[in-house]
């Protein structure tokens, strides 16, 4: 029986990847305070204590404003203990996954992202996330990093859940449509991870060996704030609850924010589907069932 460790329990991810992560052993899953990826020289014990045969990391600052304040914090979570884990997952011989962000690009590459574009983040929390990447790669071994973007579930704080809430709010919404992402749903991307997961374990860790790096994984296509908030208003499960009557396009200048986005940061994907014979289905479907009561 494998013995998985999942650290981030609770996250958008982690608590998807709890269910789905199930069938393929038995999950130790932690999370803050149980785990503190601000104190990293405490995870090493920990991870090795527990003996696990691979390691799952969901943990992640993922306030992008805020990141912008406490750089130093967004840096240690995102950055400094992931370079203990991978350091640990290695001396363990074990497999390592993470997950990174469509924020370690500046957006202006005017088509979807691969693996190999350069990486430019435009704020703090992309920084942090890239100071985190390369140190697994640097220092890991039989890793895989998997870059997402614009992640939602229908628990904690997300676009979703607040797209949601400002409909039942105002009659007229105003979204950003100069903003461009790979909406991903954390419950597909939990369902993609598991199985790639199990061929590791079924294939063996030489196998995993021969594919690790990095690879995006995101909701299939893209769209703008303003499409997004469009689907989402449209598979609303209780409609009848909508005051809104208007949603209007604007410029995200109307809305400024601490930390500046890519203006464009859509994921292509197909190298995790030449490698793992896996693809996200298209975002707008996977939105539709998930919204589906
Ligand atoms: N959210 C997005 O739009 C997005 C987009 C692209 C990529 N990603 C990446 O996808 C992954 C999952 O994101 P998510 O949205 O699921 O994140 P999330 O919901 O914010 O969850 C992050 C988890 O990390 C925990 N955590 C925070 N600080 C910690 C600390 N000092 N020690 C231990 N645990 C701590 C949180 O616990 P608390 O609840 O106690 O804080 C939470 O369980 C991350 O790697 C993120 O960078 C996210």
């Amino acid at each position: 029986m494998w013995k998985i460790l999942l650290l981030g329990k609770i996250g958008q991810l982690g608590y998807e990847l709890q269910r789905t992560l199930s069938p393929l052993g038995e999950i130790t899953a932690l999370d803050y305070p149980e785990i503190d990826f601000s104190n990293s020289i405490q995870l090493a014990p920990q991870i090795l204590s527990l003996k696990p045969d691979v390691l799952v990391n969901a943990v992640a600052y993922t306030n992008v404003d805020k990141a912008e304040q406490e750089t130093d914090l967004a840096n240690a979570i995102n950055g400094t203990a992931c370079e203990v884990l991978a350091k640990t997952a290695t001396k363990m011989n074990i497999p390592f996954i993470h997950f990174s962000t469509d924020y370690v690009f500046d957006g202006d590459k005017g088509a979807p992202y691969i693996e190999t574009d350069m990486v430019n983040p435009l704020n703090a929390y992309g920084k942090s996330k890239l100071i985190g990447e390369q140190a697994i790669q640097e220092f890991g071994n039989n890793y895989l990093i998997i870059r997402t973007s614009w992640l939602y579930s229908l628990r904690r704080e997300n676009f979703v859940l607040k797209v949601l809430q400002l409909a039942r709010k105002q009659s007229k919404m105003r979204m950003v449509n100069d903003q461009t992402g790979s909406p991903t749903s954390a419950r597909i991307l939990a369902e993609i991870t598991a199985t790639a997961l199990g061929m590791v374990k079924q294939a063996g860790i030489k196998w995993l060996e021969s594919r690790q790096g990095i690879y995006h994984l995101a909701g299939d296509g893209a769209a703008s704030r303003y499409e997004f908030a469009q689907a989402i208003l449209e598979f609303d499960p209780k409609r009848e609850e909508q005051i809104v009557t208007e949603i209007q396009p604007a410029s995200s200048t109307e809305f400024p924010l601490p930390a500046r986005r890519p203006v464009n940061s859509a994921l292509n994907c197909d190298k995790f589907e030449q490698a793992f014979s896996l693809r996200m289905p298209p975002w707008k479907e996977v939105l539709r069932l998930e919204l589906e009561p």
